[in-house]
C-alpha cells in the first residue's frame, strides 16, 4: 500500500538562471502529477530564460522571484516558504547560486529561502565545463557536500556554449531519483501510511435543537492525525461535531455527526488503509424516533421517557470487513480494573492495540487537555504514560503502535 513518496509532498523547486531552466519546468510537472506540492522560486536571472508563468500554470502556485513585492509585503516570505517545505530542490543550479549557498549570502528570493530552510536539500548543478572545473567552484561543491546537501553530478556532452565537457544539467530522472532518496532519509516512521482516524463525540438527535451526546473534544484524536502526518502518512480524519480545527495537511476530512453516520463513512473509507484508530466517543445508544419537528412541553406530561436504541459499533463493523494486514486501534474508557478490562475490551473488538483511559476525578480524560494512559497489545505488551498534555501522548503512543505493527509484520 505504499505510494511514491512525493505523494503529499511540498516540495521547494529553486531555478537559477541558466539555459536549463527550462528543463526544471519537466521536473516541476513530473513532481505535480505524483501528487505533490511544487513551490517555484527563481533568481531573477533565471526569468529571462523562463516565464514565471510556465511554472505557475504547471505548479497552480505563484512563483515567487521578486523580495520586495508591494502586495505581499506584509509576508515574510521566503521565511513562510522555507517553513512549507519538505525538501528544497535547486535545479538548475548556477555557479553563481553554488558560491552564494557556500558563503551563507541571502540577497535575494532563491538564496534567502536556502538560508532560511532546515530541510534536506538538493543540488543539480548546471554551467559551463570551465566554470565548473574552476578550483572555487570545486571548493564550493565540496564544502556544501559536507554540509549534508546532495549534489547531483552534471554530465558530460555538448553544451549551450558550444563547448564539450561536464556541465549539462543531468536528467530530470536522476534529479528525481535523488529528490526522492533525501525525501525517504528525512521521512517518518508512517512515510507512505494511509490512516484513518475517528475523533470527537457522535451527536445523537432527539428532535432537531436537542441531542443526546458526550463531553469528548476530540483532541486525542486530532492529535493523533497531527502526529501521524508529521510521521509521513496520509491521514483521512473522521470527526464528531468538535470545536477545534482539524490539523493541516489532511488527506480528507470527513465531518459527520450521528454513529450511523461516522460509520458510513468510516466504511466508506476502509479499503486501503493501514491503519485504523478508533478514538472518537460515539454514543453507544441514540433515541429511536427522533421527532423531525420541535417537540413541545405543553404536549407532554412531568414524567418523559426517552426510549434509546443500540448505535452501530463502528469498529466493530470495521473488524467484519477488515482487510488482513491492516492494524486496528481501539480506545477504552474504564473507572475500575483499567488493564483487565481494557485487555478484555481488546479480545472482544479485536483491536491489535488499545489505549486505556482511568476515568475518574484524579483523570477527568473526557474533555480535558491532558490525559494518563495505558498502552496494551496483543502481544501482551504494556506500558503506562503519566498524565501529559494529549499533544504530547501522540508521540509515544505512534512509538507503541508502530512497535506492535513491526512484531506482527
Ligand atoms: N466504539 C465504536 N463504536 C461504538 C462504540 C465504541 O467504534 N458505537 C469504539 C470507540 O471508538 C473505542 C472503543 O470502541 O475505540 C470503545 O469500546 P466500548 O466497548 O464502547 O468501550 P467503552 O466506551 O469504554 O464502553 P463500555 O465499557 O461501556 O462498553
Amino acid at each position: 500500500m505504499q505510494d511514491t513518496i512525493f505523494h503529499g509532498s511540498r516540495i521547494l523547486l529553486g531555478v537559477s538562471g541558466g539555459i536549463a531552466a527550462y528543463k526544471s519546468a519537466e521536473i516541476c510537472r513530473r513532481i505535480v502529477k505524483a501528487g505533490g506540492e511544487v513551490q517555484v522560486v527563481m533568481t531573477r536571472s533565471a526569468t529571462e530564460f523562463v516565464a514565471p508563468l510556465t511554472f505557475e500554470t504547471l505548479s497552480g502556485r505563484p512563483v515567487y522571484s521578486e523580495m520586495f513585492e508591494r502586495e505581499r509585503a506584509w509576508e515574510i516570505e521566503h521565511i513562510a516558504y522555507a517553513r512549507w517545505g519538505d525538501a528544497l530542490l535547486i535545479a538548475p543550479a548556477t555557479a553563481n547560486t553554488i558560491s552564494k549557498m557556500a558563503s551563507g549570502l541571502a540577497d535575494d528570493p532563491l538564496s534567502t529561502t536556502v538560508l532560511a530552510f532546515r530541510g534536506p536539500v538538493v543540488v543539480s548543478p548546471a554551467m559551463n565545463t570551465a566554470m565548473w572545473e574552476h578550483p572555487q567552484t570545486t571548493a564550493n561543491i565540496a564544502l556544501l557536500r559536507e554540509r549534508g546537501v546532495r549534489i547531483v553530478e552534471p554530465e558530460s556532452g555538448d553544451l549551450a556554449c558550444g563547448e564539450e565537457g561536464a556541465g549539462r544539467l543531468a536528467d530530470a530522472e536522476t534529479i528525481l531519483a535523488a529528490l526522492e532518496d533525501v525525501l525517504r532519509a528525512h521521512a517518518g516512521d508512517l512515510a507512505g501510511r494511509r490512516v484513518l482516524i475517528t475523533a470527537g463525540p457522535t451527536v445523537e438527535p432527539i428532535d432537531p435543537v436537542r441531542h443526546v451526546s458526550n463531553p469528548s473534544s476530540g483532541r486525542m484524536g486530532f492529535a493523533l492525525a497531527r502526529e501521524a502526518r508529521r510521521r509521513g502518512a496520509r491521514v483521512t480524519l473522521i470527526a464528531g461535531p468538535v470545536e477545534i480545527a482539524p490539523p493541516p495537511r489532511m488527506e480528507a476530512v470527513v465531518r459527520v455527526r450521528t454513529a450511523r453516520e461516522m460509520c458510513d463513512a468510516v466504511l466508506e473509507h476502509l479499503a486501503g488503509q493501514d491503519v485504523c484508530v478508533f478514538s472518537a466517543a460515539v454514543a453507544d445508544y441514540a433515541p429511536e424516533n427522533p421527532s423531525d419537528v420541535k417537540t413541545k412541553k405543553e404536549t407532554r406530561g412531568e414524567r418523559e421517557t426517552l426510549t434509546l436504541v443500540r448505535t452501530p459499533d463502528v469498529a466493530r463493523e470495521a473488524a467484519a470487513r477488515r482487510i488482513p494486514g491492516q492494524i486496528f486501534v481501539g480506545f477504552a474508557a474504564e473507572t475500575e480494573n483499567l488493564a483487565a478490562n481494557a485487555r478484555a475490551k481488546m479480545e472482544a473488538k479485536g483491536f491489535d492495540v488499545i489505549v486505556a483511559n482511568e476515568v475518574s476525578d484524579r483523570n477527568p480524560a473526557f474533555g480535558a487537555d491532558d490525559n494518563a494512559v495505558t498502552l496494551l497489545d496483543r502481544s501482551g505488551r504494556e506500558s503506562t504514560l503519566d498524565r501529559m498534555a494529549k499533544e504530547d501522548l501522540a508521540g509515544p503512543i505512534w512509538d507503541f503502535i508502530a512497535e506492535s505493527r513491526t512484531r506482527t509484520e
